[in-house]
């Protein structure tokens, strides 16, 4: 204000020209400081107030990662409350479709994942309550069995090519709401020989290496398990214990 009444008496004397665009100059000016402020206040009114919504709910962590906390925790929330799962039930039990006895070793992460999936509460029998459909294939239980990784491809195409067939699922989407998982080498060479499959359907992948054409769009990461006693004992590593917490 005292800025305006400053330049009053300089802007008389003035040519009414100059005065006109001086004057619209000091609006313009004025105008952007407010918008600016305005637009200030305005973030720190959008930054503070998740944080304080999340950290009551105990997942102040998430205020870093998301750029919106809020809407993801009312998201997750409504996943949590409707999100469902279908298993396909048939195909052969001692290939597909079964958990490992033992759940050690490298493999653990493939059989933890089918355990956890069969007894899961997003799991529903009702395919018309699915959101996601599940293709049991376990190529972990092909291991041992003395088959290459070609018959493995053929068994892996026969068994989803005849849920293809049997069930309407498939078409209505090629497979873009369906998912599998593998562990390490054996799923993914099994799997890489048939591309309606790894192409279409979300992979759920743990794999010692990067070398096995993730598709980061859809595909998804499992983590792996790592023997405890069958590597040497290590030291306080205080950096990877809490980060092992943290998961
Ligand atoms: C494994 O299969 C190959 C070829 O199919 C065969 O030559 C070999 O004898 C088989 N080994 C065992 C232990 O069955
Ligand atoms: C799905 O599509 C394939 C290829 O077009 C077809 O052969 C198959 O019968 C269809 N499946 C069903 C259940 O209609």
């Amino acid at each position: 204000m005292s800025l305006g009444k400053q330049s009053q008496p300089h802007s008389q004397s003035s040519s009414p020209m100059l005065f006109s665009l001086q004057g619209s100059l000091l609006t313009l000016a004025i105008f952007t400081l407010l918008s600016f402020i305005y637009f200030s206040l305005n973030s720190v009114h959008f930054s503070s107030s998740p944080t304080i919504h999340i950290s009551a709910d105990t997942n102040e962590q998430f205020s870093d990662i998301y750029h919106s906390p809020e809407v993801f925790r009312l998201n997750f929330a409504e996943m949590e409350a409707k999100f469902k799962v279908y298993i396909y039930p048939d195909g052969d039990p001692k290939t597909y479709y079964q958990t490992p006895r033992k759940l050690t070793g490298k493999y653990a992460s493939e059989g933890y994942f089918f355990q956890n999936i069969r007894e899961s509460r997003f799991r529903t029998d009702d395919p018309d309550q699915a959101h996601l459909f599940f293709i049991p294939i376990s190529c972990h239980k092909m291991r041992g069995k003395n088959t290459t990784y070609d018959e493995m491809t053929v068994i892996v195409r026969d068994y989803v090519e005849s849920l293809i067939f049997k069930y309407p699922y498939w078409n209505r989407t090629l497979g873009a709401d369906h998912f599998f998982v593998t562990c390490h080498d054996v799923g993914v060479r099994a799997t890489e020989g048939f591309p309606l499959l790894v192409k279409n359907s979300i992979r759920v992948v743990c794999s010692p290496s990067y070398d096995v054409g993730f598709i980061p769009h859809k595909d998804v990461a499992l983590p792996q398990v790592l023997q405890p006693f069958a590597l040497p004992a290590g030291g306080n590593d205080v950096e990877n214990s809490n980060i092992i917490k943290l998961l």
